[in-house]
């Protein structure tokens, strides 16, 4: 089974979100499990400046798309068993940012026809190709359009996956013929909502579709969380369904995590306590071993719950608690958090910027950790935080649904904290509610936190279904 990954972002290369740690991992647990695999990106000026005496130049050749006919060089390397490809265009890849241009359209089909064209170049030809969100999701299109007739490539089948509904691709109608170079005939897979829509071309025309959690794959079908995608998604319900993401718990684990002040294990957890002590102190919080900190690595914007935060901030800091932030996001939320620290000086830190180095020391030496998403696909930190023996306080939102399980605070069963609707004062409930077992009964409070460090939140299991899914196409 050959399966080649197109994907916009892929750890370490290069990573804004989630989709890079998924673009790294999953392709490592296929490959553990017998598949080839392949992982295709484009080659951003970061990756050239960080990787780029690492990779190996294998072959050049003209892209074309509508009238333009442009540069595509192939760099290469292997690592896990796993083989990347980058594809190099400076005209569109060597710039300062990864996403967010005004051409960002065309950078991406560009991006997609040099996957398909590269195949006949470099002489492979995977069984499946398996493209990821928006920046993909002209590869279904341009194989029916260009490439499914060509003896070599009729046998390929595409996959599409969602994480992120939010960003879908819509650009203008004249897109069609200037940019994917395409007749009227293919306006039908992709004429929706009054403009072009790239995601909705690659829900149509994909074999089959994915997104990262069963319970997301089940919301999205609802106008709530469909992004105006959820009719459409709701009639296909034939060829697509949930695999829930893990994380890579070679990467993701406290007793190898360099980063961290101490490593620990739960059978030295000694070094949790040293980690809680050291960023106190690093973080000028009080220094206080006993009092609760609760911790949020987070992009700081409305639907990751920081409304919610936003709105009860004060009642929060009015607990025993110590608060941690850690992210990047809307410049209002940014104000509000950093008005907020120099009020609750000792007692709340703020870090606006990207930092996985602090964020493990932060998922370390935190006892909770808050993710009160309005919708979350999958979500990997309260994973991350679970593995680290931090207990979460979660919405019951598509991934977060899956992975955290409700606790009994008599029994000691369950994962974390749970609230149901999207309501600030629910969330303070069940911060609440997690305060309490912490101070009050500290027994059952080591006991989960115990069992979730014990749990197996590995991609094996996952790996195996999207497996099972490509044998069936
Ligand atoms: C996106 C989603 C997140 C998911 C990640 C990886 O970032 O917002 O929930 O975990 O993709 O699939």
């Amino acid at each position: 089974m050959k399966i080649l990954y197109a994907t916009s972002e892929c750890a370490p290369f290069i990573k804004t979100g989630g989709l890079a740690d998924v673009s790294y991992a999953l392709p490592k647990a296929l490959a553990k499990s017998g598949a080839e695999v392949s992982v295709v990106m484009p080659y951003y000026k970061t990756v050239k400046d960080k990787f780029g005496d690492k990779l190996e130049f294998i072959s050049h050749f003209n892209v074309p798309l509508s009238w333009r006919n442009i540069y595509c060089g192939i760099f290469k390397c292997i690592q896990n068993e796993v083989t990347y490809y980058f594809v190099d265009n400076e005209y569109y890849f060597l710039r300062g940012s990864v996403y967010g241009d005004y051409d960002d359209g065309e950078r991406f089909a560009y991006f997609c026809k040099a996957v398909l064209e590269m195949l006949q170049h470099i002489g492979y030809y995977p069984d499946i190709i398996h493209a990821n969100d928006w920046q993909c999701s002209m590869i279904p299109l341009f194989y029916k359009g260009f490439y499914q007739r060509i003896y070599e490539y009729s046998g390929i089948k595409t996959m599409f996956t969602i994480h992120n509904i939010e960003y879908q691709g819509k650009v203008s109608y004249s897109f069609l013929e200037e940019v994917l170079g395409m007749d009227d005939y293919y306006m039908r897979f992709l004429n929706f909502g009054g403009c072009i829509n790239l995601m909705f071309s690659a829900i149509v025309l994909a074999d089959k579709i994915t997104t990262v959690s069963e319970s997301y794959a089940d919301e999205v079908k609802n106008p709530y969380y469909g992004h105006g995608l959820d009719m459409v998604l709701g009639g296909v319900s034939y060829k697509f369904c949930g695999i829930t993401n893990g994380i890579d718990t070679d990467l993701f684990n406290p007793q190898k995590d360099e980063s961290l002040y101490r490593k620990y294990s739960l059978k030295s957890m000694g070094g949790k306590k040293i980690c809680k002590k050291r960023l106190q102190e690093d973080l000028g919080l009080e220094k206080d071993p006993d009092c609760a900190i609760m911790s949020m690595v987070t992009r700081l914007v409305a639907h990751k719950g920081l409304d919610l935060v936003d709105c009860v901030l004060d009642d929060i800091m009015t607990r025993r608690i110590q608060l941690v932030i850690v992210g990047t996001g809307d410049s209002r939320f940014e104000h509000r958090l950093r008005d907020a620290a120099a009020k609750y000086n000792g007692r709340l830190s703020v870090n606006i910027r990207f930092d996985p180095g602090l964020a493990s020391r932060v998922y370390a030496a935190a006892d909770l950790f808050l993710m009160p998403s309005k919708s979350e696909p999958c979500g990997l930190a309260q994973m991350i935080a679970m593995r680290y023996g931090t207990i979460p306080i979660v919405r019951e939102t598509g991934g977060l649904k899956d992975t955290v399980y409700p606790i009994n605070p008599q029994t000691g069963e369950g994962r974390g904290f749970t609230f149901k609707s999207y309501n600030a004062h629910d969330m303070l409930d069940a911060i609440d509610r997690a305060l309490k077992l912490y101070y009050d009964d500290k027994a059952i409070f080591k006991q989960i936190m115990h069992k979730n460090m014990e749990e197996n939140f590995g991609w094996e299991k996952s790996a195996e279904k999207y497996l099972a899914i490509y044998e069936s196409m």
